[in-house]
């Protein structure tokens, strides 16, 4: 049985609670969780606000390419305990997940150069191991010796509905039918791009969570994959 600390490596479609379960099974181990979604999202926050991207949506690929290795994203401890994605040492955690910018994201994540410069900043983050962090590529591409490799999948439906409630819950308007568009929309290009696209690791283990509570899935790692690591999720 092995031991020591390990990196787990959570890959799956959009809103199938990734980061739900990535957060909780990092708590429990006393794992560092990271969000590797919200540095693709800074990226486009900051192609939006700094000009990067044009009111029809085009985005100037040769500026922001030129521009990108000055700014600094870096994950900080707010007062709550909570992990908040900052730029240039400013919060922005609010702003990186609205409509505008989830709709945008996966054309800026699907440049080379963009996944060059976030996948630097992920690297480090397993310098030291202890890590869980969730993505589209983290078992493929990032970490392809994670000790321990999930993917995520549910169906569209249950997908759609589980955003649509999200969305709801802060206040916008959009209706479920057009949060179901978007969502394969974003399918079609995280699995389509010419660069490490969304696609389980042949060494990852399915998780489908389209009937399963949170509870169940913890239930279902720790009986299923944690004991081969001597490892258990702690919920308290
Ligand atoms: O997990 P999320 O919805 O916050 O991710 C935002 C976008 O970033 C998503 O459309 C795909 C992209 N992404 C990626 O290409 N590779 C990752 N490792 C994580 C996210």
């Amino acid at each position: 049985m092995a031991s020591g600390k390990i990196i787990i490596a959570i890959d799956g479609y959009s809103s199938t609670g990734k980061s739900t379960f990535a957060k909780l099974v990092a708590k429990g181990l006393g794992y560092i969780y990271a969000d590797s979604g919200a540095l693709y999202r800074a990226v486009t926050y900051f192609a939006f606000t700094n000009g990067f991207i044009d009111t029809e949506g085009a985005i100037d690929k040769d500026n922001l390419q030129k521009v990108l290795p000055k700014i600094e994203i870096s994950f900080k401890t707010n007062k709550k305990g909570e992990s908040v994605t900052c730029l240039n040492d400013s919060n922005i955690e609010k702003y990186i997940r609205t409509s505008k910018i989830s709709s945008n994201v996966s054309r800026i994540a699907e440049l080379p150069f963009v996944r060059d410069f976030v996948n630097v900043m992920l690297r480090r983050m397993g310098q030291d191991k202890g890590l869980v962090m969730d993505g589209r590529d983290i078992g493929t591409a990032v970490f392809p010796n994670a000790e321990l490799k999930i993917f995520m999948t549910a169906t569209e439906q249950v997908r759609a509905m589980r955003r649509f409630k999200e969305l709801q819950a802060k206040g916008e308007k959009d209706t479920f039918e057009s949060v179901l568009e978007g969502l394969k929309k974003r399918d079609y290009i995280d699995t389509h791009r010419s660069t490490d696209p969304l696609t389980k690791a042949k060494d990852a283990i399915e998780l489908d969570n389209s009937s399963m509570t949170l509870e169940e899935e913890i239930e279902w790692i720790n009986r299923i994959l944690l004991p081969n690591f001597n490892l258990q999720v702690e919920l308290r």
